[in-house]
């Protein structure tokens, strides 16, 4: 296991975990993903910037090892979340004179996740700064990104932010610069869309205060480092902006083809109108794909059959996926199908109702659709125009 360098006394001593499937129980990694860790060398401390999953602890100790490190003086924990925070308890093992350094809140919530000792910490403050001998770090407390308690390291001489989730990109590369971007961008927001985008509004904050650094490079706690920094900056600002594209979701289930008929025509009906239109099929959808979408579309239209008088549970499931995320979505329409009744239209806008989105419509066909059904169908498609055409 060797260390890779970033730059003169900063390396990149982390793991890649290609095999990983799932993130939290609940989000696809179809690219695996990395768990970055750093050390930063200044000519009297040495610190290491957040730790790794677990499971990869010998990874992180062997590439300590191979650049002859057998003194680590602070470990920066930017953010307590265990894919980061879960090796302090072993690292303090190996380390008995470091001292985790990280905002009040991560120490208490590593205290209770890991159940770490008091003493073993130095809580900072927001502009805090820390001497490594010629080298000196800045913490910048950043709550929400994606955790109440997350903070971003500046490590003012090299100009490279060390911002622990945010920026990330769940991609196991052993390429180490993102370059340009390609192909990074499209996991990174993938990643964004997963984790980021229920706290947008957070984001845009952050990404004015960050306006005030001249950033060289971004270290982030997942995938590639950005070494050129604009294009991920670029391309948050682009994601967090206020205004949803010309660009319809469909996310829907069918049984027996009745809520598949509606979803095709409206389908139809809306590319001809000049409309981006992306239907999901919920039996075989990656929810990581259908987050990507809902970055930018500004209609959610949800299509499901009735199933023991409720709605289709992979559509609720969809709504739920929807409403947590917080996309910018302004509007949304429901479709659906039934045999001889039941609620499945109340219970999808009830659970979509956070999002305050403007329903533009919603039908529901009493088994398979006829002309009037499609009719219906039509004059939702003609309002969802009529309002993306403000757009
Ligand atoms: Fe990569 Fe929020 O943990």
């Amino acid at each position: 296991m060797n260390a890779r360098k970033i730059v003169d006394g900063v390396h990149w001593v982390g793991a890649l975990d290609p095999d990983r499937q799932f993130f939290d129980a609940l989000i696809p990694l179809p690219e695996g993903t990395s768990y970055n860790a750093y050390v930063v060398q200044g000519a009297d401390k040495t610190a290491l910037i957040d730790t790794v999953e677990p499971a990869f602890l010998d990874v992180l100790i062997g590439r300590l090892a191979s650049l002859g490190i057998t003194n680590v003086d602070y470990i920066i924990s930017n953010h307590a979340e265990q894919d980061h925070s879960g090796s302090l308890p072993d690292m303090l093992q190996r380390f008995p004179a470091a001292k985790i350094v990280c905002t009040p809140r991560c120490k208490n919530f590593e205290i209770d996740l890991l159940h770490l000792p008091e003493d073993a910490f130095v809580t900072v403050e927001d502009g805090d700064t820390l001497d490594l001998g010629g080298r000196t770090l800045e913490f910048i407390h950043a709550p929400f990104v994606h955790w109440p308690e997350t903070m971003l390291t500046w490590l003012r001489e090299d100009r490279i932010l060390f911002p622990c989730d945010l920026f990330g990109s769940h991609y196991a590369s052993s390429v180490m610069l993102a370059g340009d971007g390609a192909p990074v961008l499209g996991p990174a927001k993938r990643y964004y869309a997963e984790i980021m985008m229920p706290f947008a509004k957070m984001i845009v904050k952050h990404l004015k205060r960050l306006a005030d650094y001249d950033i060289a490079m971004i270290a982030p706690s997942h995938g590639p480092v950005w070494d050129q920094p604009a294009v991920i900056i670029d391309a948050y600002r682009d994601w967090t902006a206020a205004e949803p594209g010309n660009k319809v979701l469909v996310p829907f289930v069918s049984m027996h083809g009745s809520t598949r008929e509606l979803v095709d025509h409206l389908v139809e009906n809306l590319a001809a109108r000049g409309i981006e239109v992306v239907p999901f099929n919920l039996l075989y959808t990656d929810l990581g794909h259908l987050a990507v979408e809902l970055v930018d579309a500004a209609t959610i239209v949800i299509a499901a059959p009735t199933v023991l008088g409720d709605a289709h549970p992979l559509a609720a499931y969809a709504a739920l996926v929807a409403k947590a995320l917080k996309p910018k979505a302004k509007y949304a329409a429901i479709l659906g199908s039934q045999s001889w009744g039941g609620k499945m239209a109340d219970q999808l806008a009830g659970l979509l109702a956070p999002l305050k989105l403007e329903v533009l419509g919603t039908h529901v066909v009493n088994g398979k659709p006829r002309s009037d059904d499609f009719a219906k169908v039509e004059e939702i498609a003609q309002a969802i125009a009529a309002k993306h055409a403000e757009l």
